[in-house]
């Protein structure tokens, strides 16, 4: 088999894979089969992968090729849902059932990305959510992506989690950068991050409220027995050896603590980190308008509706189906974030016409690091920028601030 049909070969079985789909049979187009009007899929099935970021014609080019580059674990740790995946799935199968309604005989010429979230203008709303654990995919790990976010004028979010400190992370984006927050079951621990945040010149802490209990990431466990590394050469078991590479806990003595989920977390945790901090707070993994209302009345500053990507709880809803209700509750007296399965710049559209000030995404950018590095993250996110900004405006909108629900309908 020549290499460029090994290539072939290789992305054809993943995609298979993937998508477990009948489409991707060989053997060219099915011509005697129905009217499929889109051959994409089967065009996409049988690319070869791309060599270099340049080559992407949209972010899934870089999947595959993050698939071949890391490690099956890694690539578990990176693609898994939880249980049996709903949410996962709802995520992405939602933005189908909602469709644009573009305005014509705009001037659209001189198109305006811009978006203000908690009172810092910022050229795009695309936002880099915090991800844990980035050197599992590249060496440059989270570096890589903070500059690759400079390069995009991107908003970052950097996770407690992280391979890389916040202090390197801030120096690398050139620009203060939002810290995740996972407290933890113990307050010192919590207060010990928060603290060295602040210092680090952080205006925002985002107070991570989906992880509460463990969890099932069936297709990690899966890949994860077809790795053939021994996990224990690097990953030390307990949790203080859990946190070696994680430099948010260097210094920080977790005797005692049985977990780094807060399952004991209430909002007067939120009261007690008001008075603490001067951060300004937004709460991640809201999902809905009760909780919204709570957000606001508990003096948060802004919340990201997340479902975690689909790794919190399973039977989930899609975070775009969400995000009416919580609009809704907010009723514009606090920031109102969103992420979970944006790929492409409609779903961006959509969500900011549905009300939501910023779009984070989390997958994409890793697809990109464990492809090639940083500039792999600058061109999955040049092209969710660059998609973003012809859906806008095909629809007519001049900037953000013009986009409203009638642009959008639900199926
Ligand atoms: C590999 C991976 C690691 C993640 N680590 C964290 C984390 O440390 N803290 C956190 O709040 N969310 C974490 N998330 C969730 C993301 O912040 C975000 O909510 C989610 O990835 C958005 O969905 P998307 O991946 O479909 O874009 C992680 C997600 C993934 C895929």
């Amino acid at each position: 088999m020549s290499s460029f049909s090994k290539q072939f070969e290789h992305r054809r079985r993943l995609l298979q894979w993937l998508s477990a789909s009948p489409l991707l049979a060989p053997g060219g187009f099915a011509l005697g089969a129905a009217d499929r009007p889109s051959k994409l899929e089967q065009l996409e099935a049988e690319a070869a992968l791309i060599g270099k970021p340049e080559d992407a014609i949209n972010v899934f080019d870089f999947e595959p090729v993050f698939f071949k580059n890391v490690p099956p674990a890694h690539v578990g740790y990176m693609a898994s849902g939880i249980d049996a995946e709903a949410t996962l799935k709802a995520n992405r199968e939602a933005f189908s059932r909602y469709y644009l309604r573009p305005r014509r005989l705009v001037d659209v010429s001189k198109p305006d990305t811009s978006v203000e979230i908690l009172g810092v203008k910022h050229p795009n709303p695309i936002i880099i959510a915090p991800t844990g654990g980035n050197k599992a995919f590249h060496p440059e790990g989270e570096v890589a992506v903070a500059r690759a976010a400079k390069v995009g004028g991107h908003l970052e979010m950097l996770s407690t989690s992280a391979t890389t400190s916040v202090e390197d992370c801030t120096a690398a984006r050139g620009a203060p950068i939002w810290f995740q927050l996972y407290a933890s079951p113990k307050w010192e621990v919590a207060e010990h991050h928060v603290r060295r945040a602040e210092r680090a010149g952080c205006p925002v802490v985002a107070v991570t409220v989906d992880r509460v209990a463990g969890r099932n990431q069936e297709a990690f466990f899966r890949l994860r027995r077809t790795d053939t590394r021994t996990c224990a050469n690097c990953h030390e078991p307990g949790v203080q050896g859990s946190v070696k590479r994680k430099p948010a806990y260097d210094g920080l003595d977790l005797a005692g603590v049985p977990n780094l989920q807060s399952a004991n977390m209430t909002w007067d945790f939120i009261k007690r980190l008001r008075g603490t901090t001067k951060m300004k707070i937004v709460i991640k993994g809201i999902l809905t308008a009760e909780d919204a209302a709570l957000c606001v009345s508990n003096g948060a500053d802004g919340l990201i509706v997340s479902n975690h990507g689909g790794r919190g709880e399973d039977s989930g809803r899609a975070t775009i189906d969400v995000l009416p209700e919580v609009v809704e509750a907010v009723k514009g007296r606090i920031a109102v974030l969103i992420d979970g399965g944006f790929r492409r710049g409609t779903d961006v559209a959509k969500a900011l016409a549905m009300g939501a000030n910023g779009v984070c995404v989390g997958r994409p950018y890793l697809w990109g690091l464990g492809a090639f590095g940083q500039p792999g993250v600058e061109k999955v996110l040049e092209l969710l920028r660059t998609e973003f900004r012809v859906a806008m405006m095909q629809c007519g909108v001049r900037s953000v601030k013009e986009f409203t629900p009638a642009f959008v309908r639900r199926v």
